[in-house]
């Protein structure tokens, strides 16, 4: 630690030497650095929780400071098409370091001018000039305005569950209320039809209709394939009513579906192209727009009407060439359409096993949903794979969806280790937690719908709790530091063995060590008057009172089989 002052105060400035142990220290306080200055919600973040500090990368794996191996099933969200540091990106992205790295603004460019060539060659049709940002949403941003600006309207069509990003224009096109309504009012002019419904599109375009934005499969959605021939009808439609269609390849782009980009399965051109995500290799941040000669001319008068400091800077266009010429020569589309038939073979296998776990198996090349029968089965899953090191995790706006998303030098046998893997966890996950995890799931639905409530819990109605299985004499002091959520407070009234949601006391050591399997049974009064309200809080949150009929729905439901379609229907969000 080193003492930095300021003009109001000194404080402790965390300095460390860069020597062979600067990784060591940085890594013992990466957690609560983590924690303390990004964001405090990294303490429940799974590696968080492990303790696995990201050490270094290569090929499909990623490794942590304690030297365990992760296959990655996730690849950063679609930006390792190449792999983890491909050699001939590193390769490129080092020798650009040693001439210039960001550029001048002044002289010509010829990094990003290269790159712009490559682009023009690789993209289908007319699609021949690139604007070159930083991010997939920077893409996003600059599409929407080129094309409010070629066509003179103002209005655009997206479509429910879309992910086109979270900059205010992007945002505006992204089709999920949990991340637009927070930040309410976006920009005018942005509708949200049915994604795959081409009659809903047609009925959403009126003559100040700029443009149609679509994700060709939707990533965040949940790894949404819409039918065959659904692309070509919305190109067709644009079209015939002389609007613009923006294709938002940034996360299905750059060989990830078994095509250099999705819209080449149809056939599809479309008037302006993101892209990002892949683009840099897995090494730089890069994205970009692109359009035809004729759209590009309303650029012209003003060649600053839309720019960026960082965009096209030489380290990332280097890096961007470099991957584009490894896409080309190691022919990853073709893989990944070979690998990505393989992997949905193997899960769909999985799937006629393990029907009650394993609702849907989706996608194109290495661009895989994984949808479960719930949200708590995805989860739990989800960690358990983390355990024997297997890297993936939920699409945005599918919560009980994880997407498989690898690098495209996947092989075979890697894939294999990852059936194997999941189908382990398939199995010591018993059918006795499958059932309760698919009640929770249907319980928390009928609470979303209002069709049962949760009360209001009162000093009064304080609960015991034994932890099961080591309950010890100190135990049953920490009962009154008990915060008992609303949900475990619902589920000990029915007298059901739930998943501790109950912080013990307020200190996360005596949380971690204590929290556990529960049994929840109401106490006796004489016991929950000994309790004083103030140290024993519990959640309160308002929730609509139960109605007769929605009791008599609950009731009703729990005596029927369940069946897969109404654990989807339920538990999607
Ligand atoms: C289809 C799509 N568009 C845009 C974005 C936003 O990209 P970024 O996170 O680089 O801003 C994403 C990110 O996941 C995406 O999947």
């Amino acid at each position: 630690m080193a003492v930095y002052k300021n003009e109001t105060q000194t404080k402790q400035f965390p300095l460390v030497e860069r020597n062979s142990n600067h990784y060591q220290e940085i890594a013992s306080s990466a957690l609560s650095n983590s924690i303390n200055h990004l964001n405090n919600a990294y303490s429940q973040k799974l590696s968080g929780a492990e303790g696995a500090v990201e050490f270094r990368d290569e090929g499909v794996y990623t490794y942590d400071n304690k030297g365990r191996r992760y296959l990655d099933c996730l690849g950063g969200y679609g930006i390792f098409n190449v792999g983890h540091r491909h050699p001939r990106v590193i390769e490129a992205v080092k020798m650009q370091l040693d001439q210039v790295c960001l550029h001048s603004q002044e002289l010509i460019n010829p990094w990003s001018a290269h790159l712009a060539s490559q682009l023009a060659a690789i993209t289908p049709g007319d699609l021949q000039y690139s604007f070159f940002c930083n991010s997939g949403s920077e893409a996003v941003e600059g599409a929407i305005k080129l094309a409010r600006l070629y066509t003179g309207k103002t209005e655009i069509i997206s479509t429910k569950n879309a992910y086109h990003g979270v900059s205010m224009g992007a945002l505006s096109a992204t089709g999920r209320d949990v991340f637009r309504k927070p930040f309410a009012p976006l920009l005018n002019g942005f509708s949200h039809v049915e994604f795959g419904n081409i009659e809903a599109m047609e009925a959403a375009i009126n003559e100040n209709t700029a443009a149609v934005i679509l994700e060709p499969i939707q990533g965040e959605g949940g790894i949404n394939v819409p039918s065959e021939g659904y692309l070509r009808k919305v190109r067709q439609l644009t079209e015939k009513h002389g609007i613009l269609l923006i294709l938002d390849e940034v996360q299905t782009g750059m060989g990830r579906t078994g095509r250099m980009f999705a819209c080449e399965h149809e056939s599809v051109v479309p008037d302006i192209l993101c892209l990002a995500k892949a683009l840099g290799g897995g090494v730089m941040p890069i994205g970009c727009f692109m359009a035809s000669a004729k759209i590009w001319k309303v650029l012209e008068p003003n060649p600053t009407i839309h720019n960026s400091t960082f965009g096209g800077n030489p380290l990332a266009c280097s890096a961007a060439s470099a991957c584009i010429e490894v896409l080309l020569d190691e022919h990853l589309p073709a893989r990944a359409a070979l690998m990505g038939n393989y992997f949905m073979r193997k899960l769909n296998e999985l799937k006629e096993r393990y029907p009650e776990r394993i609702f849907d198996v989706r996608g194109k090349g290495l661009l895989i949903g994984l949808e479960f029968t719930s949200k708590d089965l995805r989860e739990a899953v989800q960690v358990e794979l983390f355990h024997r090191g297997v890297i993936v995790a939920s699409t945005l706006n599918s919560n009980c969806t994880f997407r498989i998303e690898p690098p495209l030098i996947i092989t075979e046998s890697q894939i294999n280790f990852m059936i194997d893997a999941l189908e382990s966890v398939l199995i010591d996950i018993g059918s006795g937690r499958l059932a309760e995890m698919q009640a929770l799931a249907e319980e928390q639905e009928l609470i979303k719908q209002d069709v049962i409530a949760i009360e209001p819990v009162t000093v009064e109605e304080v609960l015991t709790v034994s932890i099961v299985p080591q309950a010890t004499d100190s135990d049953s002091n920490l009962v009154s530091d008990m915060v008992i959520d609303e949900f475990s407070v619902a589920k000990a009234r029915q007298r059901r063995r739930v998943r501790a949601a109950a912080k013990v006391g307020s200190s996360k050591v005596a949380a971690s060590r204590k929290v556990g399997e529960v049994r929840l049974v109401p106490v006796r009064e004489s016991r929950a008057k000994s309790n004083s309200k103030s140290n024993l809080e519990t959640t309160k949150k308002k929730v609509a009172k139960p109605n007769k009929a929605g009791k008599k729905k609950a009731a009703g439901k729990k005596d029927k089989p369940k069946s897969k379609a109404s654990y989807r229907a339920k538990t999607r969000n």
